[in-house]
Order: structure tokens, then C-alpha cells, then sequence
């Protein structure tokens, strides 16, 4: 069993890496982002309550959310282990999580921090379209899907976010500097911290992330 979270800002590539890193050494992917858009498709309660938050590009509470993804968590039975990418992002979350797993004997193996500067951020963000059924991220020009308005992997139509217009972006990168940059150091004190260089290709990233990964485990 592996624990391993994905830390880095909006659009740095924790949902592209999350993906195909999950399907190259065998884990699960849990993001709490595509959690929470999908109970904001379903509009259940749940989406409801989140629905203010994420469209100003502010945090949805540590209650809901650690709430929301320990339930997750708790409900799968994976025999090799889990990318968490999107949580934590504040430090309760981070110790909540810790405490939860240290409570089946386990803990987080390691955080892998993807490293994107801003003005490659908001080139991305803006350029970014979603599937709508599986969540799989396109860009119109670094990776843009075979069919237009179409998602390769399930044929679902692609949507831009709401978040991803150059304000709410703008808000999500503050509030990702003050509230969840500190669980950088957080990971490194406890020597769990992989950097990554975050700007390249998409298989050239999996590649360094998928190589630090194997050395970190050995
Ligand atoms: P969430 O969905 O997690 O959004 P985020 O952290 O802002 O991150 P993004 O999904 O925007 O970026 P990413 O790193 O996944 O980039 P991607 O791979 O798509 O959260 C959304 C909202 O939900 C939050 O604002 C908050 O309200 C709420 N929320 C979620 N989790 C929460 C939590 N734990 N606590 C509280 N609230 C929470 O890539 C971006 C684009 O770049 C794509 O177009 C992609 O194709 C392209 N791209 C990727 N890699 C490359 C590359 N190497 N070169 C060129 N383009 C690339
Ligand atoms: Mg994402
Ligand atoms: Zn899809």
C-alpha cells in the first residue's frame, strides 16, 4: 500500500500527472476538485454547499471537505494504494489526514510537489477544457484532444471551468500561496517531499515523477 499526495498550484498538472502516473505503477486517483464538481453536476446537498466557494476561487471549509475525502477513502478497498491529488491543502487537512491513517497504521509515503511558474499557470488555466463525464483535462494547444469538444478517453463533451477565467485564477493562485504553499515545508520536515519540475512535456514530467517515485520507495 502507497499514500502519495500531489502538492502544487491551480494548473501546475496535479490532475494530467495524477492520471497518468495512477495508471503507470497501479494506484488509484482521488481528486477532491473533481469530487466536489461532480456533486455540483449532480446538484446534490453536498454541491450545494460548495457551489459559492468554488466559483469564487476560495476554499471550500477543512470540515467538508476532510469530511468528504476520508469518507472517500474509507469506502475503497485498493490492495496497492492511492494518489490524493488536491488534498491536502491546508494544514489541518494534512494532519487530519495523518491522524486518520495513523489510525490503520499507515501514513502518507510521499508528497510529490509538481513546480510550475505563474505566468506558465494562467497560460494553462486559460487554455484548459474539462470532460464533463470523466473530468480528464485537455488544453486547446499543449494537449488538445483527437475530435474537437471531445474527450478522447470517453467521448463526453468538454467544458471550460467556471474557476478557470483570468480572476477567479488569479484568486485560486493567492489563496493557494497563503493557505496551501506551507504544507511544502510540512512534508519536507518529515523528509516526504519529492520536487518536481513541473514545465516540459506531459511524458517527460511522468517521467521524472514516476523515477522519483520508484527511488523514493526502494
Ligand atoms: P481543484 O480542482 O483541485 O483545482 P486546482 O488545485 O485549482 O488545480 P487545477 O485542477 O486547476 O490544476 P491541476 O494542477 O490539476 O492542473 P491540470 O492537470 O488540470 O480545486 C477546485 C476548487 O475546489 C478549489 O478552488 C476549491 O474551491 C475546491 N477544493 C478542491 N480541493 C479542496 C481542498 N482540499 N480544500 C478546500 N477546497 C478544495 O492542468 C492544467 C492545464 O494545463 C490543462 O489544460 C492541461 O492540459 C495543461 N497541462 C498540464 N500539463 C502540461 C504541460 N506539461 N505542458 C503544457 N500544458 C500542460
Ligand atoms: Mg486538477
Ligand atoms: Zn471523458
Amino acid at each position: 500500500m502507497m499514500y502519495v499526495v500531489f502538492l502544487g498550484a491551480p494548473g501546475a498538472g496535479k490532475g494530467t500527472q495524477a492520471a497518468v502516473v495512477a495508471e503507470k505503477i497501479k494506484l488509484e486517483h482521488v481528486a477532491s476538485g473533481d469530487l466536489f464538481r461532480q456533486a455540483l453536476e449532480k446538484g446534490t446537498e453536498l454541491g450545494k454547499q460548495v457551489k459559492s466557494y468554488m466559483e469564487k476561487g476560495m476554499l471550500v471549509p477543512d470540515e467538508i471537505t476532510i469530511r468528504m475525502v476520508l469518507d472517500k477513502i474509507s469506502k475503497m478497498d485498493s490492495q496497492t494504494g492511492i494518489i490524493l491529488d488536491g488534498f491536502p491543502r491546508t494544514l489541518k487537512q494534512a494532519e487530519e489526514l495523518d491522524k486518520a491513517l495513523a489510525g490503520q497504521s499507515r501514513g502518507i509515503d510521499k508528497a510529490v510537489y509538481i513546480k510550475v511558474g505563474e505566468k506558465e499557470l494562467l497560460k494553462r488555466l486559460s487554455g484548459r477544457w474539462i470532460c464533463r463525464n470523466c473530468q480528464a483535462p485537455y488544453h486547446i494547444i499543449d494537449s488538445p484532444p483527437k475530435v474537437k469538444g471531445k474527450c478522447d478517453a470517453c467521448g463526453g463533451e468538454l467544458y471550460q471551468r467556471a474557476d478557470d477565467t483570468l480572476e477567479t485564477a488569479r484568486k485560486r493562485l493567492e489563496v493557494y500561496f497563503t493557505q496551501t504553499a506551507p504544507l511544502i515545508d510540512y512534508y519536507q520536515k518529515t523528509g516526504k517531499l519529492l520536487e518536481i519540475n513541473g514545465e516540459g512535456k506531459i511524458d517527460e514530467i511522468s517521467r521524472r515523477i514516476v523515477t522519483a517515485l520508484k527511488a523514493g520507495r526502494s
